[in-house]
């Protein structure tokens, strides 16, 4: 959460980190705010208000931010309301800090370095702040590897000291900094997203390591004050597909990328016909050795891991947990040497399952992750990683990265009931030919977009939607109901279809929308009876059902999308897309802002 960028060049910063927030800005979006070093007169000048960056963006317009070095913020607020003094950068004595991440102990310090009155924020950043100006005295090593002692929490901090022209500090625990020369200078951020825009060269700056930048290059330190390599990495992001192509939000341009990034998912870890993990290191054994799986996960990579129990325990015969990352350490979780635990993260920042994966790594169970930013904290805490390659997904609402995600477990599952001996050449050949059409069968149903844009309307006044489903529609339903409730905020719920006369049927009425999945043959029939019972309390059935065929049953739909046909256990991925624009139109003919939804942010940096 906050998204941080940090520039120093020849040219004028303030356009660039302006440019660079607003890509940033699905980290957090309710304040924003930037800093630059004055070079001439010294000092340090800052513009920052409550309101998005267009509101800052005009706010410089009346203000001077000259300067070809600075330092910018977009907040999602964790400590301290939505005002313009809360908003980031703080600036205490020499020093202006932006700040990502929670200092638990502020509190404490606010008593020990008497700070109290001296504060013009609420926030846990200023005090931070704070505190490094009080150990600043002319070494800012010292001063940061002091300032760092002493906080307790998750931190990235950029830094600039008003008497230190044209370098900027930054430091960091858990939320993360990447870094990167540019062809004038350098350039920081919380996200390879900002970076892009400049080179695909970059490094993620190590935990508890101080990186300066300037005009001349980038130097890294420990805390200890030895100076550190840099292990520089390759972004293979396209910089053209970080901008809307033409659609106008981000989720629409990313629904509509699918059957691209499945096929660049899936197609370079398909050799012989058969899945293949060589070129991740993911050995056999590995597959073959544990007894069960976790899954921890939050959100929607979490819906995808409940898929991936689906297919496993029914391909497999293996048991597999999937756990809400945020619940897992507080429910004295088993695992073990012998429980494979995969964690799935578009972001791979979470805190959330970050902290999970790691608890699970010291209890000695193996760990795969699924994540889709190449560095990120989760890919390196995990013993082998698998990319998702959806590129960048900046619409808050997880669309592309939730696809690309269940085509991996796709492709585990298979690997996995190969290298167990449990499938024959023919059998794997049915699958892998299945998993490959998926693309195509994407494009059938982007190519009825109307038509699902007609059943979204449908919803557009509704308080209440609930969706239903059994199985592996259960599943997808429970992702669906996410996405409607985060872009369109009306309140949905999905429920296993079985479950709903057990209390829940009490809230259908004829004001309430029931969509209906229906996609796995051996569920069918009761699905169709439960459909049956909303239908006689009044509810208006939207039915998204496999294939063309004619119902026995009189009408019980007032809407039907016709799904094209796949092996049941594919039938997520059209399913998923229609539930996906359904959620993204009604949005849209909402007039809300689908790419930025109240209250949200992208990256959940904080537990
Ligand atoms: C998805 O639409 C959500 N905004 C959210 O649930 C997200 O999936 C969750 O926060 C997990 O994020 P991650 O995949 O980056 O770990």
């Amino acid at each position: 959460m906050c998204g941080i960028i940090g520039y120093t060049g020849k040219k004028q910063a303030s356009e660039i980190m302006l440019d660079a927030l607003e890509l940033l800005e699905y980290r957090g979006y309710d304040s924003a705010g930037i800093a630059l070093l004055d070079e001439k007169e010294g000092g340090t000048k800052v513009a920052k208000c409550a309101g998005r960056v267009k509101d800052l963006r005009s706010l410089c317009t009346q203000k001077d931010v000259s300067g070809t070095c600075g330092i910018g913020h977009t907040r999602w607020a964790t400590h301290g309301g939505v005002c313009d003094s809360n908003a980031h950068p703080h600036r205490f004595g020499k020093v202006t800090v932006i700040h990502n991440g929670i200092i638990e102990n502020y509190r404490q310090l606010i008593e020990k370095y008497e700070l109290d009155g001296k504060l013009r924020s609420q926030t846990d950043s200023e005090v931070a702040a704070a505190v490094l100006s009080r150990f600043y005295q002319g070494d800012p090593y010292a001063a940061i590897r002091k300032t760092v002692l002493k906080l307790k929490g998750t931190f990235a901090f950029a830094v600039l000291f008003e008497d230190i022209p044209g370098k900027i500090f930054a430091v960091r625990n858990v939320s993360p900094i990447v870094a990167a020369s540019t062809e004038d200078g350098a350039i920081l951020s919380s996200d390879v997203a900002a970076i892009v825009p400049f080179t695909t060269q970059y490094f993620v700056v190590p935990e508890l390591h101080v990186v300066c930048l300037s005009r001349d290059g980038i130097e890294m330190y420990d805390l200890s004050g030895d100076r550190a390599g840099i292990e520089w990495m390759t972004v293979d992001w396209d910089i053209s597909r970080s901008d809307k192509g033409g659609y106008p939000f981000y989720m629409e341009k990313e629904i509509m990328e699918q059957p691209r990034v499945i096929e660049e998912t899936v197609l370079p870890r398909v050799k012989d016909g058969k899945p293949d993990f060589s070129a991740e290191g993911i050995g056999d054994d590995m597959l073959t050795q544990c007894r069960r799986i976790c899954v921890i996960a939050c959100g929607t990579a979490m819906h995808a891991g409940l898929v991936g129990k689906s297919l496993i325990q029914a391909m497999i015969g293996i048991h597999v947990d999937v756990v809400m990352a945020s619940e897992f350490m507080y429910n004295d979780p088993v695992v073990d040497g012998e429980t494979l635990v995969i964690a799935i993260s578009q972001s791979g920042e979470t805190i959330d399952t970050l902290e999970a994966l790691k608890f699970a790594r010291k209890c000695g169970s193996p760990s795969i992750s699924i994540v889709n930013v190449k560095g990120a904290s989760i890919a390196r805490a995990s013993e082998y990683v698998i990319y998702t390659h959806a590129g960048p997904e900046i619409a808050v609402a997880s669309t592309k990265a939730y696809t690309t995600q269940l085509a991996v477990l796709y492709l585990l599952t298979a690997r996995m009931a190969i290298a167990r001996g449990l499938w024959d050449e023919d059998k794997t050949k049915r699958y892998m030919a299945e998993l490959l059409r998926i693309p195509r069968v994407m494009e059938e149903v982007l190519a009825r977009k109307e038509e699902i844009h007609h059943i979204a309307d449908t919803m557009l006044n509704a308080r209440d939607v609930f969706m239903i489903g059994r199985g592996l529609d259960y599943s997808i339903l429970l992702e669906g109901s996410l996405k409607l409730k985060e872009v369109s905020y009306i309140h949905s719920e999905a429920y296993a279809s079985g479950e709903l006369k057990h209390g829940t049927i009490a809230l259908i009425t004829s004001e309430t929308p029931v969509i209906a999945v229906v996609t796995q043959e051996k569920l069918k029939s009761k699905e169709l009876s439960n459909i049956k019972e909303v239908q006689s309390r009044g509810a208006k059935v939207i039915l998204l059902i496999k294939g063309g065929e004619v119902l026995e049953q009189e009408k019980i739909w007032s809407r039907i999308f016709r799904l094209p046909v796949m092996e049941d256990e594919f039938m997520v991925m059209p399913a998923s897309i229609v539930l996906q624009l359904i959620a993204y139109f009604v949005s849209l003919d909402k007039g809300l802002d689908v790419d930025k939804p109240r209250n949200l942010a992208k990256v959940v940096t904080v537990e």
